[in-house]
């Protein structure tokens, strides 16, 4: 295929339902035409994802955000990238189902792309990012430090032992009452603490590991909101949120700064890059700390605007759009996968 050519992204693997087309202007360029994203408001009620709900306002939302995308933008696609997981199953089955429509009705490629590998490749769509780099992926289902190899060879080099940080994230702000999805309100709150009021657990697993565990944190938040006078106050509440933030933002920086120490040693000739994505990147205290971390080490910090770190269909349109430069040719035999 030659190196102009337009895929349509399609994810749905969580509680967004969300589409792109992405351009291919050359052999490592990348554009977004166009991106429409349904974020599902209907699980605030529940406080978290509820999978079935999820899959049917998938099936709902589809139609008209991809019938929105089409509209305005009637170039040819070329081919047709979707989530096959890891997701919640119902949700996936509905995006894939109609992914594999679209193909057939188009005769164009099928691709599937994996969730991970889709926001550990966001990074590359609007910066010139060469393979190998670091990749800081952290979100409400993972949290991963990864050396990207190519689009289709990530090394993974820690990860979390329970909990992602942004359910860690969601479970505190559903603590304190805060509106659903929690992460982006718990950061506002967070804006008016002091951070440096209580001190929450940062563990580490030694001086040889890159993994990460948040549960004990959200139990020690737990346990210190249930000791304070009852009602919270704001003042308490601001300082719980600008606490519990600094223990995650400091967790994900010692981690990131050892994957740095494998990375420089197993890649010498490698450029120094980290790269950041996943739902919990969109933070800005994660990114100050992040990019202080980078100046600190002599790497240079990607990370993509919030509406790229957060799920999208860019990113899947993206991988697609990798996978056809490097000679795929797509399969109407994709299968979703919860995990
Ligand atoms: O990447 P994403 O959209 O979906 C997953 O693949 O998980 O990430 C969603 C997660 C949620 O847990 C949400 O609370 C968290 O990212 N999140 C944030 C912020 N915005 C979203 N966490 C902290 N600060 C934010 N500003
Ligand atoms: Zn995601």
């Amino acid at each position: 295929m030659a190196n102009h050519f337009t895929v349509l992204g399609i994810e749905t693997g969580c509680d967004d339902t969300a589409v792109a087309l992405v351009h291919s202007n050359g052999p490592t360029q990348a554009r977004i035409i166009a991106a429409h994203t349904l974020t599902q408001y209907q699980h605030a009620v529940y406080g978290g994802v509820v999978p079935e709900i999820a899959a049917r306002a998938h099936l709902d939302a589809l139609p008209p955000v991809l019938q929105a995308l089409l509209a305005q933008h009637l170039q040819r696609v070329d081919a047709v990238a979707v989530t096959t997981g890891p997701g919640l199953i119902g949700g996936l089955i509905a995006g894939v189902s109609l992914a594999k429509g679209l193909a057939t009705a188009w005769q164009v490629p099928l691709l599937a792309v994996n969730h991970l590998t889709a926001h550990a490749l966001s990074v590359r769509i609007e910066n010139d990012v060469a393979y190998p780099y670091l990749m800081l992926l952290t979100s409400g289902g993972h949290c991963q430090l990864l050396v990207v190899h190519a689009h289709d060879t990530l090394e993974l080099l820690g990860t979390t032992r329970d909990d992602a940080p942004g359910e860690a994230f969601d479970k505190v702000a559903k603590l304190m009452g805060l509106p659903y999805p929690g992460g982006a309100a718990l950061e506002a709150l967070a804006k008016q603490g002091n951070a440096a009021r209580f001190a929450f657990p940062r563990p580490n697993f030694g001086a040889n590991s890159g993994d990460f565990s948040f549960s004990g944190l959200k139990t020690a938040v737990l346990r210190q909101w249930q000791a304070l006078p009852q009602p919270v106050s704001q003042i308490d509440k601001a300082d719980i949120a600008a606490s519990f933030q600094a223990a995650v933002a400091d967790c994900l920086v010692a981690r990131t700064r050892y994957a740095m120490g494998v990375f420089c040693a197993q890649y010498p000739q490698a450029a120094r890059v980290l790269g950041t994505a996943g739902g919990v990147a969109s933070n800005q205290t994660i990114r100050a700390q992040l990019q202080a971390l980078c100046a600190r080490e002599g790497f240079a910090f990607v990370a993509p605007q919030p509406t790229l770190c957060t799920d999208n269909g860019a990113m899947i349109a993206y991988v697609g759009l990798e996978q056809l430069r490097n000679g795929a040719t797509g399969s109407v035999h994709c299968a979703p996968y919860a995990r």
